[in-house]
């Protein structure tokens, strides 16, 4: 692996792409972050429990993970417009190994399904391989989240095992699915592109 690169590179203000643009996010961005995870479809997608996140508990989420060092987290707002419509991160960053798992949510419901969230997944995994140097991006998803394994797969992600029937969700169990891509599978993936 590269060495270690510079904190400003590792966490850059902006990531620009066609239809997004990620930037680092700012203490007012915890606004709109309470009404994404008051969404019960939101919670529904994302989480184990059915019950979305109180407002503490995304207070604290967010200065802790989103605005502290733990995870490497971007905002994702609509290139056009610079709407703010989600956040995605980068969590468990192991440099001895090379890996990391990836999160997002677009929160904003009327931005799904229009290429924003599949794009910023795109941008992520272009500064992971590139920047960051790493060689693992590996996430899980539920079973039912079609619209995300959808995303993930057009984004070179592969299904790597499944935890069988790890969640009961709208009367029966689900598979929450894990997924990952390797550095070398990206890289053949941008050389055919
Ligand atoms: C999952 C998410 C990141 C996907 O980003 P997106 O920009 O909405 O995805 P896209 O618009 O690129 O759509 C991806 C694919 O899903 C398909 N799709 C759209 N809506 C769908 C639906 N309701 N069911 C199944 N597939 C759907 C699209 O057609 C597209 O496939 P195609 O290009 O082959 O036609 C975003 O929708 C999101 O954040 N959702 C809420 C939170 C969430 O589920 N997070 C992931 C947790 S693991």
């Amino acid at each position: 692996m590269a060495a270690a690169p510079e904190r400003e590179s590792w966490r850059p203000e902006v990531i620009p792409g066609r239809l997004v643009v990620l930037r680092r996010h700012r203490a007012e961005n915890l606004r709109a972050f309470t009404r994404w995870y008051a969404d019960h479809d939101v919670a529904r997608l994302t989480r184990y429990q059915v019950s979305p996140l109180s407002n503490d508990e995304v207070q604290r989420f967010f200065y802790a993970r989103i605005m502290g060092s733990e995870f490497l987290a971007m905002a994702i707002h609509v290139r056009d417009t610079d709407r703010l419509i989600g956040t995605c991160a980068f969590s468990q960053l192991d440099g001895d190994h090379g890996s990391t798992l990836y999160h997002i949510t677009v929160g904003e419901r009327d931005a799904w399904g229009k290429g924003y969230g599949t794009e910023a997944t795109e941008l992520m995994l272009a500064h992971a391989f590139t920047r960051l140097a790493l060689h693992r991006v590996a996430l899980t998803v539920f079973e039912f989240n079609s619209r995300a394994i959808r995303s993930y797969e057009k984004c070179g992600f592969v299904v790597e095992g499944r935890a069988r029937q790890a969640i009961f969700r709208d009367g029966q169990f689900w598979d929450e699915i894990h997924m990952s891509i390797l550095a070398d599978e990206w890289e053949t993936r941008v050389r055919r592109s």
